[in-house]
């Protein structure tokens, strides 16, 4: 048995660990960026300083070849300068090469430098795009991984409370054979000891007084018929064979009449929306919570009415049963009977069985309402699996 708290601190642990790391990557992803503005800012200097340094080796250029012809000329016509200025042009000669010679150094290094920047720009780029791309794809993945949990965890969740429900399923079945039980001893087991009991009697009138058998056999048939009546109704109540035949509605309406001829309670059927047929687990769940919601109003409700509703939907079918009894205080029930009012526990276990959704809404003094809505598309499937 998977233990469903477990799975979903499995899946939080999950979520984390793929989360932070995507947090991670997004630290990472920040700082290229901003190296990667660095850079460019860097890389525009250089290319500045670059050009700069071009201009300044194109003008030294310029002065070193003046300087050079200059020399010559000196060094040509040594009779027409002195000493000290053939000096003065050697050193400034030789000034002006070091000098030129220092700036193609700087100008050889700072494109060295561009190409390194240029390099790395190019990287970060690269890593950019990649973090992007992780990133995104994590919280793809997250999304998958959380979603596919989830609907794991949900199905276990669903797997879990159909085996509860199960189990509730056996205990109503083990309460209603009590009352089926109970109902035979209190009904016919009762009318056919009282029987046997008569037919005695009539057996002592016979011999003594034979005249007043008519009417004892009389008596007696009634008896019987009584008797009869009560066995039916306990079939019935067991499983009613006109569901089978006739179909929800018009074995609803033969409860009805018969409700009516017993309990004197009003009973009003209205049916909406265009009549279809129903998967029999379905016929019986919602002709068994009508039937219990009425047992319920004759046994406690005080009601001189009941009005039912039954709307037919394309893919749904919605029933009120509703009386104008005394009401009552449905938590404080639930409450007194622990869990144990069958009736009511049974109706909404066999409805959400059936994937529907069941409530009752009581107010004291002003009767009570049971409200359900089953799905009419997706019967014939309560094995707790999915399609
Ligand atoms: N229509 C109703 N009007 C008044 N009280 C009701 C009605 N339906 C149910 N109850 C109250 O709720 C209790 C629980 O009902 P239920 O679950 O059917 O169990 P049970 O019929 O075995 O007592 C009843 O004992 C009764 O007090
Ligand atoms: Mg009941």
């Amino acid at each position: 048995m998977v233990n469903i708290t477990r799975l979903e601190r499995v899946i939080e642990k999950t979520r984390d660990i793929v989360e932070n790391s995507r947090e991670e990557l997004y630290q990472l992803g920040e700082t290229a960026r901003i190296d990667y503005e660095r850079t460019k800012h860097e890389l525009a200097l250089t290319r500045n300083d670059i050009s700069d340094t071009i201009r300044e080796v194109d003008a030294l250029e310029l002065d070193y070849d003046k300087s050079r012809v200059y020399l010559m000329d000196v060094s040509r016509n040594f009779d027409k300068y002195d000493e000290e200025q053939i000096k003065n042009a050697y050193d400034q000669a030789h000034q002006k090469q070091l000098q030129l010679l220092s700036k193609r150094e700087k100008e050889k290094m700072l494109r060295l430098h561009r190409d390194y920047l240029e390099r790395n720009l190019k990287t970060l780029e690269i890593t950019i795009q990649r973090s992007e791309e992780l990133i995104s794809n994590i919280g793809m993945a997250l999304k998958i991984l959380c979603n596919d949990l989830e609907n794991a965890s949900v199905q276990i969740g669903e797997m879990q409370q159909m085996q509860a429900l199960g189990i509730s399923v056996i205990m109503a079945q083990e309460e209603e054979r009590k009352r089926v039980a109970r109902e035979i001893h209190d009904g016919p087991a009762q009318s056919l000891a009282n029987i046997v009991m008569r037919a005695e009697f009539c057996l002592k009138v016979m011999e003594m007084n034979p005249s007043l058998l008519e009417d004892e056999l009389y008596s007696l048939m009634d008896l019987v018929r009584k008797s009869l009546q009560d066995v039916r109704k306990i079939i019935f109540d067991l499983r009613p064979m006109s569901l089978d035949d006739l179909g929800l509605v018009p074995a609803l309406k033969r409860y009805i009449e018969q409700y009516i001829t017993d309990y004197g309670i009003f009973v009003e059927i209205t049916i909406m929306g265009q009549e279809y047929e129903l998967a029999s687990s379905l016929v019986i769940a919602i002709f068994r919570v009508i039937q219990e919601s009425m047992t319920n109003v004759r046994k406690y409700a005080n009601a001189t009415e009941i009005v039912i509703k039954i709307e037919y939907l394309p893919k749904k079918i919605n029933v009120v049963v509703r009386d104008n009894g005394q009401g009552f205080e449905i938590d404080k029930v639930t409450k007194e009977k622990n869990g144990m009012a069958f009736g009511i526990v049974g109706m909404r276990e066999r409805i959400q069985l059936l994937r529907g959704k069941f409530e009752i809404k009581s107010t004291i003094g002003q009767g009570t309402e049971v409200i359900l809505s089953v799905p009419s598309t997706t019967m014939d499937n309560v094995d707790g699996g999915r399609r």
